[in-house]
């Protein structure tokens, strides 16, 4: 294990805003949080209005909200009074089209600025936001749009053109679809600027109450289609919460959260909890180059910054050179997120850029960060940290009969969260019945695997299902699987997550063929690019492997996790359900 990072605070940054963890942790209460948001009359509150308009109110309005930095080096700063203003035209816009409470708004863009004007004016329209994220293929869009009913898209002429003209007839539900460079030769789209440009810049207050839905955010699972995680209105008392004592953002900090918005990270800390806290945003459209970032954590006087174990490796992988000539001494506190940060990576920060990551845990179902080391406290590099004042966490196992019991410290289990934060998904769009497996005893399941040490530090184990991470982003084998069955040569395909040094995880799929087709490296790279063009670069398999047959059950469910032995080597386990293994053994 990593020798332990010591904390001693520099007496020439501002105090830490979370100061004493454990005397937080023994007097908070989330009612207190929530009190302090309620900025508008009747019980109201809207996630937008917190985020923006609140700072117009009280005369900041003029502070750099939004810094954005275009692909081609674009330099453009949106004031809060500026968001507030395009975000009600957005709003206004949308109830020109007849669209409101409940409505969903579906965005499928990279990190432009109309982005996150359609975040903000849908939300303050009472409509549900839902991104989806831009490297999808047309498959995984076409099924969270059918799934989320969207009646609003907003997209690019590109991204329209080769993902969503082709089924746009399938897609009953899809009245609008405004493109953000509208040409005006597209028929059946509007022009967002057009329609920006028409609706008035002023708008009374919003009417959402705390428990009005606000966000939509897709997330796999091991079967089935996609969920729909939903989160409301009430989210954002911890997405400022955890902005401030996890992120130590305060006002004026200059904030930069690598995620994109098309994944919860990028919605909660790419967009909420920075303007909530009334940081200057820092959004950069181009993709990772290791130059370029630290050129950025340089000239934009980065202080705070929120990435990724993916990402961090690579940055490890160009090497101290690339950050050399660079002066990164604005930056105050670096996290990370998505995946488990190994602890070479914490050191390696340590010793390379003169401060270590902060590993945080959490997923789409809780909507905000769970588990953190935080700015005051000690680093084990390698655990995910302690629980937020106000969440309780424990490891426990299911009992067969349903109710769980929770573990000694040590014990590998479910790592599990006392239900009721105010961040905490309130449904799956459409399957309350998946939605009600997820919890038991009062306790919601995460489906991850960890353990709690004796000083309450938790340290991630891996997925008690099938799904993967790759790069961050979670994949389910479903989809992937579904895709590759389509091709008229596969008979059977299964998916795992092989270990990469890089992206945590690569998708690799194995196929058996129907009995008229041979593999060959021709039909491998065919069903590559099928999977490639339908499901897109961020989804699909990046190996394919045939094999005669693939391991299932009796009662036919594909056991991956044999697969995945398989490829590293392991042990297989117990294989008692494993198809003419144990003729003897009853169905499962
Ligand atoms: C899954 C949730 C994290 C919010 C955005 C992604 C994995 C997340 C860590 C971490 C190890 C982590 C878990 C979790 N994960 N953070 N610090 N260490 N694993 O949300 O796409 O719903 O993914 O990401 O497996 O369940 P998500």
């Amino acid at each position: 294990m990593a020798a332990l990072i010591h904390k001693i605070l520099n007496a020439n940054e501002p105090a830490p805003n979370l100061m004493d963890y454990r005397a937080m942790r023994a007097t908070f209460s989330w009612d207190i949080a929530c009190a302090e948001q309620a900025r508008l009359p009747y019980d109201r509150l809207n996630i937008a209005f917190e985020a923006v308009d609140r700072w117009v109110a009280t005369g900041q309005g003029e502070v750099a909200a939004l810094r954005w930095l275009g692909k081609n080096g674009e330099r453009q700063d949106f004031s809060y009074t500026e968001l507030a203003r395009l975000s009600n035209r957005f709003a206004n816009s949308l109830e020109q089209l007849g669209i409101g409470p409940g409505d969903r708004v579906c965005i499928l863009a990279g990190r432009i600025p109309e982005l996150y004007i359609t975040a903000l004016g849908t939300l303050k329209a009472g409509a549900v936001f839902c991104p989806l994220f831009s490297a999808f293929g047309p498959e995984p869009v076409r099924v969270r749009l059918v799934k989320s009913q969207a009646r609003v898209l907003v997209t690019t002429t590109l991204l329209y053109q080769r993902k969503i003209r082709e089924q746009r007839n399938n897609l009953p539900d899809l009245e609008h679809i405004l493109l953000t460079d509208s040409d005006g030769s597209e028929p059946g789209t509007h022009s967002f600027h057009t329609l920006l440009e028409t609706g008035p810049d002023h708008r009374s207050p919003p009417r959402t109450r705390p428990e009005d839905w606000a966000l939509l955010h897709f997330t796999s699972g091991t079967t089935g289609i996609p969920k729909g995680a939903i989160h409301v209105h009430q989210a954002v008392a911890a997405h400022q919460l955890t902005g401030r004592w996890v992120l130590d953002l305060r006002p004026g900090d200059i904030y930069w959260c690598t995620a994109d918005p098309g994944w919860v990270t990028g919605v909660s800390y790419g967009i909420i909890a920075p303007f909530v806290n009334g940081a200057t945003l820092v959004v950069d459209e181009a993709e990772f180059d290791a130059r370029r970032w630290y050129a950025i954590l340089d000239r934009e006087r980065v202080n705070v910054w929120y990435t990724a174990p993916t990402a961090i490796r690579m940055l490890m992988k160009a090497g101290a050179e690339a950050v050399q000539g660079h002066d990164l001494s604005a930056l105050r506190f670096m996290a990370s997120v998505g995946e488990p940060l190994n602890p070479e990576a914490v050191t390696w920060s340590l010793a390379t850029l003169g401060r270590p990551f902060h590993d945080t845990w959490w997923q789409t179902e809780t909507g905000a960060i769970m588990i953190a080391n935080y700015r005051v406290l000690d680093i084990r590099p390698g655990s995910m940290g302690q629980p937020l004042p106000g969440i309780e966490a424990a490891i426990v196992r299911r009992r067969p009969g349903g109710g769980v019991d929770r573990l000694e410290p040590g014990e590998e289990g479910e790592l599990a969260l006392r239900a009721g934060w105010p961040s905490m998904f309130r449904s799956y769009l459409d399957d309350e019945e998946r939605y009600q497996q997820c919890f038991a005893d009062g306790w919601y399941l995460s489906g991850d695997l960890a353990i709690c040490d004796i000083d309450g530090y938790f340290w991630f184990v891996g997925r008690n299902d099938d799904v993967i991470k790759t790069s961050g982003h979670l994949i389910g084998p479903f989809e992937v699987e579904n895709v590759l069955m389509e091709h008229p040569a596969v008979a059977e395909a299964g998916m795992i997550g092989k270990p990469d040094e890089f992206a945590g995880q690569i998708v690799k799929a194995f196929v058996a063929l129907k009995p008229s087709y041979v593999p060959s490296d021709a039909l491998r790279k065919e069903l590559l690019g099928f999977a490639r063009t339908r499901l897109g670069p961020a989804v699909a398999p990046r190996e394919l492997e045939f094999i005669p047959d693939l391991p299932k059950t009796r009662s036919g469910k594909i056991m991956r996790r044999l697969l995945r032995a398989r490829e590293l080597g392991l042990p297989l386990g117990d294989v008692s359900t494993l198809e003419g293994e144990n003729p003897e053994e009853p169905d499962v």
